[in-house]
This record gives C-alpha cells, sequence and structure tokens, in this order.
C-alpha cells in the first residue's frame, strides 16, 4: 500500500480524496447520458459509486482522487495501479491507468485537462509507477485532446475494438507515458503540494 499522493493543488483546483459529502455531488454528474455516451461502464449503482469511492483510502491499488475548485466538486479522476503483462516473474503493481469525467456544466475550462495531469503527477512523482495508461473511443475528441495536451503518446489504434451499445463497434486509441517521459515533460515544475 502506497502512501496517498493527494492532496494537490493546481491551476487553482484541489485534487483530494472523496469523503462521504461529495458522495452526491458525483452521483449527480456521473450517470449523466452526455456522460455515459463515452464511457466503457455506463449506468453505476449509486450504493456501488458511495462503497467504491469511499473505500479509496483504504484500498492498495484505487488511487482516485475528486476535483475541488471554489469548494465545489467539478470533475473525478481515475488512478488504478494495474499489473503489466510479462512473463512469469515480472513485475507487478508498477503500471497505472488513468481517466476523468468532468461534470458536464464546467466542460471546456481546462479541467479535464488539468486532471490528467494532476493524474500523471500523482501516477509518477506520488506513487513510482513506471508506466502510465489511458484510452478512449478514438471519436471522443475531447478526451483524445486531454491526453495529447497532457503529453501522452499515442500508441494504440485498435479497430472496431469496443462496442457502443447505440453505436456499434467503434475504434479506441490507447496512450501511454513512461517516468522518463514524464520527467523529461515535467522539467522542474511541480504542482503545488499541500499539507
Ligand atoms: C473528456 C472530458 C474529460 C474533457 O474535459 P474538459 O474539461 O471539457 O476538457 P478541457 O476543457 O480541459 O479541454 C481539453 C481540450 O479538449 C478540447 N475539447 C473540449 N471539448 C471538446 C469537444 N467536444 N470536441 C473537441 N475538442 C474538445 C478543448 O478545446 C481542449 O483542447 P485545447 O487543449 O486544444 O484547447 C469531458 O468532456 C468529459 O468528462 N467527458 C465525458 C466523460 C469522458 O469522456 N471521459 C473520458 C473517458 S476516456
Amino acid at each position: 500500500m502506497h502512501e496517498s499522493p493527494w492532496p494537490i493543488r493546481i491551476d487553482g483546483l484541489l485534487f483530494r480524496e472523496a469523503a462521504e459529502p461529495d458522495i452526491e455531488a458525483l452521483l449527480a454528474f456521473r450517470n449523466d447520458p452526455g456522460v455515459n455516451h463515452f464511457m466503457v461502464r455506463t449506468y453505476v449503482d449509486p450504493d456501488e459509486l458511495r462503497r467504491d469511492w469511499l473505500a479509496v483510502p483504504s484500498s492498495p491499488t484505487d488511487y482516485s482522487c475528486v476535483v475541488e475548485r471554489d469548494g465545489e466538486v467539478v470533475a473525478m479522476g481515475f488512478l488504478d495501479i494495474v499489473d503489466g503483462v510479462g512473463q512469469p516473474g515480472h513485475p507487478t503493481g508498477t503500471d497505472g491507468l488513468i481517466g476523468y469525467i468532468v461534470d458536464p456544466r464546467f466542460g471546456g475550462e481546462g479541467i479535464g485537462a488539468a486532471t490528467a495531469r494532476a493524474l500523471l503527477h500523482a501516477a509518477f512523482d506520488g506513487l513510482g509507477l513506471r508506466r502510465v495508461t489511458a484510452a478512449a473511443n478514438a471519436d471522443n475528441l475531447a478526451s483524445v485532446r486531454v491526453l495529447e495536451r497532457a503529453g501522452m503518446r499515442r500508441e494504440r489504434h485498435a479497430r472496431r475494438a469496443l462496442w457502443h451499445h447505440e453505436l456499434g463497434w467503434l475504434d479506441e486509441v490507447g496512450y501511454a507515458l513512461l517516468d522518463e517521459e514524464w520527467t523529461a515533460l515535467r522539467g522542474t515544475s511541480k504542482p503545488e503540494m499541500c499539507l
């Protein structure tokens, strides 16, 4: 179990673990149809959402965060430690998978881009991971832009790989970043850590 990489502050946003009072705010946009149009996991049962988010502080693999601006929850970020692949004996717990959802009321204000940066910072500088990946529908232009703006490298375009209940088989794009790439990207600028 790692120490939590949160809280951190970037661009006026506070990234922190969720607590009970946040659950209603998360529920208010997690099942929004415009959000679920782009999610592989669509409807999330409210009790399950509450249980999952409140379990994060004691999870050895889930380092998801809520994003707060001026005291209001405006987005959620997902960060899971996953096992890489390889022959028996390969190191485990070295890779991360990120994702994010911005409350649609606050879309287009740079919150998605800042969240991706915060998740990469948490994964590499906080948890010491070696490789982080993310995936999106190829036609999710906002998410693709968020990942590219965060400096992630497209390394996969899987054709008709992802089933969508309204649109059928969709292309999926995969992005990745290694720790040394992050170090080069980040330079010397570090987000403000809050203790
Ligand atoms: C994807 C998502 C997180 C983007 O968040 P956001 O806060 O609106 O994004 P930002 O304001 O940081 O914008 C990031 C970039 O995407 C671009 N963008 C935003 N909405 C866009 C859209 N509908 N079409 C094309 N580009 C778009 C912005 O112009 C910006 O590009 P720039 O850096 O060149 O200026 C948000 O739309 C969302 O939560 N969508 C639903 C859930 C989802 O798709 N999650 C990701 C699953 S992989």
